[in-house]
């Protein structure tokens, strides 16, 4: 299954599908500390920031739809000592969960990781995401650090994990 999705980088025009595909993630609760999905003029900012060859935003298309996409972001604005760091976050389309876009993804990264010499990848996850959490532990990511009670949503306070693993 796994093989059936085609790996590129995002472009302007995937815009209204990755957008729609965040907002099903802010809509869940758990999945990003956003209440509110991003507006157009955000996201085309959002994805401006990232650079290819630094930390690109990558997709996984399948039969030409946009399915998924991971990010990678530079950690604490990229400051030197943290050069060798990236968060990855990353989002599949609800209906097509559970059917390997989001590993896909990650073996792309993991591999893309090593040509950008970035050694340690981490991302942060709500505690109550047991998903994600799920599918980290299955690529080898481990607890690194936890801060208690950080994310608010609708009345309930979340602790934010975060997870990490070396390239
Ligand atoms: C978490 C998420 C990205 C997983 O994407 P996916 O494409 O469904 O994942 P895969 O099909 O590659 O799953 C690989 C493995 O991860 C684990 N996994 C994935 N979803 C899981 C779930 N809901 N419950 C338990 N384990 C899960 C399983 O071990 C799975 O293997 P299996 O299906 O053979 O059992 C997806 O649920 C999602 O987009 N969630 C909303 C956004 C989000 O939470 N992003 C992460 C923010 S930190």
């Amino acid at each position: 299954m796994k093989n059936n999705y085609r790996m590129r980088l995002a472009r302007q025009e995937d815009l209204p599908a990755l957008t729609a595909i965040y907002g099903q993630a802010v809509r869940t609760g758990r999945a990003t500390g956003d209440l509110e999905t991003p507006g157009a003029e955000q996201q085309r900012d959002w994805l401006a920031a990232h650079l290819p060859d630094r930390d690109p935003v990558y997709v996984a298309e399948h039969s030409g739809e946009v399915v998924g996409y991971n990010a990678l972001s530079l950690y604490r604005g990229g400051r030197g000592a943290f050069r060798r760091t990236r968060e990855t976050s990353y989002y599949v389309d609800s209906s097509w969960h559970r059917r390997g876009v989001a590993s896909r993804l990650m073996d792309h990264v993991l591999a893309e990781c090593v040509g950008f010499q970035v050694r340690s990848l981490i991302t942060f996850v709500l505690a109550h995401n047991e998903a994600s959490i799920a599918f980290l532990g299955g690529y080898g990511f481990r607890l690194w650090g936890r801060l208690p009670a950080l994310a608010e949503i609708s009345g309930v306070a979340y602790d934010h994990l975060i997870l990490g693993r070396r390239v």
